[in-house]
């Protein structure tokens, strides 16, 4: 048995064979889901305006709890969790997402500036394509540049500034939105109208459950995502340094000056991409490393382990430990890839829900995808959907706490 996988056994706590995480984990995906009508509520949600758009368009929040007291709140704006409430060890309650109290602070000249995706919904395209463009069945398409020679998550306007069709429902294993939304065809160069479907469960095990369904009417890349920042001491803490994360991943796609992959599958051993064994996120940080470099830190796609045959199944994909609040958060997902972005933008610019600013490195991203620019990348699976096949993946946060602080040393 090879060492990073003994590592990955050991801090989950369970049978390798069932790396999959706890059955409870994996029930979030079978769901039956009943939706309710806009205007009746199921109970644990509730509905309150999140103000305005320029054109007028109300933005609603959707307040959701479990019957833990979980608490997370989402607009139907970018389908953006703006806000999310767990216990510490000692069953205090924190806010562990970076966000806003208003729209017009995901609306204004800084937040657009800093661009920072806080909370919200990736699509067409999560992550970068190179040069703004790809060639599909013999047809170049052309798609907006917005940072530097690249697009990067769905252009211009991607589907973080789209209003979604919002509709709350409860179910036996927890409430939760289904989000839709119709990119047109040819919106942001892409082509072919996308019918998208998301579905948010915060589940009674404490878990958000995120599926994602997309169909097309013309064949074109998709690769969605969720862009939530976390800090798991509680968001406005100046740092996420010192929180420990261990990612299952032996590779990842090293990039260039512009972040976009070489297309080198690159083994993780010897390098501070290594996140087998739990490691402070920033024990590395300082090392001299052409790649930590590029990105001002990490900014990288991890090719993620799956068990042989399970390729459709969440499988873990990352855990993060904050020693001091004991919190804990896991990921498992359908997908190849897991983008981990240590908040190297964040400059302090912008002040968060608890007037404290975001400084640098203040928060986390873990962003579930298929790998960067696979339009353009031969070797890297793929992302085309064509109009007769439906895009599904399935993500799965899981929220807990451990009761001491060297739990992960020391199991
Ligand atoms: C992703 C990108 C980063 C950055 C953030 C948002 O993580 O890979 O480079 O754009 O989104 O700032």
């Amino acid at each position: 048995m090879t060492r990073h996988l003994s590592a990955v056994h050991r801090c989950l706590g369970i049978g390798l064979l069932g790396m999959m995480i706890g059955p409870a984990f994996l029930q979030a995906q079978a769901q039956t889901v009943s939706t309710t009508s806009s205007s009746a509520m199921p109970p644990g949600i509730e509905r309150s305006s999140f103000g305005q758009l320029p054109d007028g368009r109300e933005v609603d929040c959707y307040r959701i709890t479990n019957d833990n007291g979980i608490e997370m709140r989402v607009i139907n704006y970018g389908g953006i969790i703006v806000s999310l409430k767990t216990p510490d060890r000692a069953g205090r309650m924190d806010d562990i997402v970076l966000g806003f109290d208003s729209i017009g602070d995901y609306l204004s000249d800084t937040y657009r500036q800093a661009n920072p995706y806080f909370g919200a919904l990736i699509g067409r395209y999560g992550n970068r394509i190179a040069n703004g463009r790809f060639t599909l069945d013999g047809e170049t398409y052309h798609l907006p540049t917005n940072d530097g020679p690249n697009t990067l998550h769905g252009g211009d306007v991607g589907f973080n500034q789209r209003l979604w069709h919002a509709e709350p429902f409860s179910s036996a294993e927890g409430r939760g939105l289904v989000l839709t939304y119709t990119s047109a065809d040819g919106e942001q160069g892409f082509p072919g109208r996308l019918s998208t479907r998301v579905r948010y469960t915060l589940t009674n095990d404490d878990e958000l459950a995120i599926d994602y369904r997309a169909r097309t009417t013309r064949a074109t890349p998709v690769n969605l995502t969720q862009h939530s920042y976390f800090n798991l001491k509680g968001e406005g803490s100046p740092s996420i340094l010192d929180h420990q994360l261990m990612i299952n991943a032996s590779a990842y796609t090293p990039v260039d000056e512009t972040l976009i992959p070489t297309g080198e599958i690159a083994d993780v051993s010897g390098t501070p991409f290594d996140f087998r064994e739990p490691t402070a996120i920033g024990a590395r940080l300082g090392q001299k490393n052409t790649q930590l470099a590029y990105a001002k830190g990490y900014d990288h796609n991890f090719v993620l382990s799956k068990n042989p045959g399970q390729d459709d199944l969440p499988t873990l994909a990352a855990r993060v430990l904050e020693p001091r609040s004991g919190r804990v958060l896991e990921v498992a997902t359908t997908e190849p890839g897991l983008q981990f972005y240590s908040g190297n933008f964040l400059d302090g610019s912008l002040t968060g829900k608890s007037g404290r600013p975001y400084t640098h490195r203040s928060g986390l991203a873990l962003e579930t995808q298929h790998f960067p620019d696979s339009p353009n990348q031969p070797n890297f699976p793929s992302t085309i959907l064509r109009p007769d096949e439906t895009y599904h993946s399935q993500t799965i946060y899981r929220f807990s706490t451990t009761a001491s602080e060297n739990q992960l040393a020391t199991d």
